[in-house]
C-alpha cells in the first residue's frame, strides 16, 4: 500500500542530517514508491501557514548534500510546543497536530536527541501518530544506543583540535585547555581525549580536585615533558560545585567558561602558563566522518522499512556494530552518560590519565 511519510530534523543540528534525509528518501521513494514530505525547522514547519513543508524525491540529493553539515530542512531548539503559548495562553501542540493532520501523513520520521524523543513522544501520543525515531546528537546520550548521528564526527573535530593544540603547548611550554561540549554527558571529552592524548580529561560524572589537578602536571613536569593538554566538558562544575554559565543577550543561561575558571586555577596553583580554547558550535558544523555517514545511511534504510512494517513508536539504534530498534518509550526522557566502570574510564587510567577522583 502506497504511504505519505513526514521527515523532521529537531534539537540542535549536527553532521550526518542531510544524509539520514537522504537515506530515508532513498528507500521510501525508490523501494516502496512513497511519498515523502520534508517539514521545515523541526515542528515549527507545521505551524507556519501556510505550512513550511517539501516534497522530497531522490532528485533533491545531487552528489553533495549528504557529504555536508547541517541539515537543509532546517531545525530548532527553543521552541517546545507543550511550553510555547500562543496570545491566547494555551499551548502550540494543537496547531502542530493540525498541520499534521492537514498533509495526511501515514506517519512521520523524527530525528533528535534525548530532548526532541521526549517531546516528539508527547506529541505524537496525543495526536495518535505512527511514529519513528532516528538518534542524533553530538551529546551521544541517547540510551540504548551506542552512536547517535554526529557524535563520530564532534569527537574527530575535538581531537583534531588537540593535535593542532599540542605542538603550540610544546613550544610555548604551556598548559592547554580544550573545552568541548555534551551537555550533561562526558563522551566527546573523554573520547577526544583519550584519542587526542591528553593528560587530564574532566566530564561532568565524575569529580575532581585542583590538587589533583595540580600533582598530575607535576608528574608530568617530573617526568622532562614541559607542556600538557586537558580536555574539560562543558557542564564540569567549579570545585565548590557551582556551575560555569554565561547570560546571554536574549535572556538564556547557557553552559560556558569552565575552561576560563581552570585556566585561572591552573595557573595559580602550578604557577604553569595556561590558555583556553572553547571548541563550541565547530564539534557540529564540521562535514560528516565515515562513521556517520555510515549509521545515517543505515539509520534511514531502516526507519523506513520500520514503517513499511507498520511498527511503530520505535527508536533506531546501533548496538553491536548492527541497527536494531528500540521502544520510544523505554529511552524517551533519559539520558546515557558514563558511569565510573565505563570501560574508556579504565583505559584512560591505564595511560595514566586523571579522570578525577575515582574512588
Ligand atoms: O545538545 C547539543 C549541543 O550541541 C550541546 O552539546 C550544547 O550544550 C548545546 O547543544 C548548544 O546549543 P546551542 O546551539 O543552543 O548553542
Amino acid at each position: 500500500m502506497s504511504k505519505k511519510i513526514g521527515i523532521l530534523t529537531s534539537g540542535g543540528d549536527c553532521a550526518g542530517l542531510n544524509a539520514v534525509i537522504r537515506a530515508a528518501t532513498f528507500r521510501a521513494v525508490n523501494k516502496y514508491g512513497w511519498k515523502v514530505i520534508g517539514i521545515k525547522d523541526g515542528t515549527l514547519g507545521l505551524i507556519s501557514k501556510p505550512l513550511d513543508v517539501l516534497d522530497l524525491t531522490p532528485r533533491d540529493f545531487d552528489g553533495s548534500l549528504m557529504r555536508m553539515g547541517g541539515t537543509f530542512l532546517g531545525s530548532n531548539n527553543k521552541s517546545h510546543p507543550f511550553k510555547t503559548t500562543n496570545n491566547k495562553g494555551s499551548n502550540l501542540s494543537n496547531q502542530v497536530l493540525k498541520g499534521f493532520k492537514e498533509l495526511s501523513l501515514d506517519a512521520l520520521i523524527g530525528i533528535g536527541g534525548d530532548g526532541s524523543m521526549k517531546i516528539l513522544q508527547s506529541l505524537t501520543k496525543k495526536g495518535n501518530i505512527n511514529f519513528v525515531g532516528i538518534p542524533k546528537t553530538i551529546d551521544n546520550d541517547v540510551m540504548q544506543n551506542e552512536l547517535s548521528i554526529g557524535y563520530d564526527t564532534a569527537v574527530d573535530v575535538a581531537t583534531n583540535a588537540l593535535d593542532m593544540l599540542q605542538p603550540t603547548a610544546a613550544s610555548h611550554r604551556r598548559a592547554m585547555i580544550l573545552e568541548v561540549m555534551g551537555r550533561d554527558a562526558g563522551h566527546i571529552a573523554l573520547n577526544s581525549g583519550i584519542a587526542g592524548g591528553a593528560d587530564i580529561i574532566l566530564i561532568p560524572e565524575i569529580p575532581y580536585s585542583l590538587k589533583s589537578i595540580s600533582k598530575q602536571i607535576e608528574k608530568i613536569r617530573s617526568q622532562g615533558r614541559n607542556h600538557a593538554l586537558i580536555v574539560v566538558a562543558e557542564s564540569v562544575r567549579k570545585e565548590n560545585g557551582s556551575k560555569a554559565s554565561v547570560k546571554f543577550i536574549d535572556g538564556e543561561i547557557r553552559l560556558g567558561g569552565i575552561g576560563a575558571y581552570l585556566s585561572d586555577e591552573i595557573y595559580k596553583i602550578t604557577n604553569t602558563e595556561t590558555r583556553v580554547t572553547v571548541l563550541g558550535h565547530l564539534q557540529r558544523g564540521a562535514q560528516p566522518t565515515h562513521r556517520d555517514r555510515l549509521i545515517a545511511s543505515a539509520f534511514g534504510v531502516y526507519a523506513v522499512d520500520l514503517i513499511h512494517k507498520e511498527k511503530y513508536n520505535r527508536v533506531v539504534v546501533w548496538q553491536n556494530r548492527e541497527v536494531t530498534d528500540v521502544d520510544l518509550n523505554s529511552i524517551a526522557g533519559k539520558s546515557k552518560t558514563i558511569k565510573k566502570h565505563d570501560p574508556l574510564i579504565k583505559v584512560a587510567q591505564g595511560l595514566g590519565i586523571y579522570v578525577g577522583e575515582l574512588s
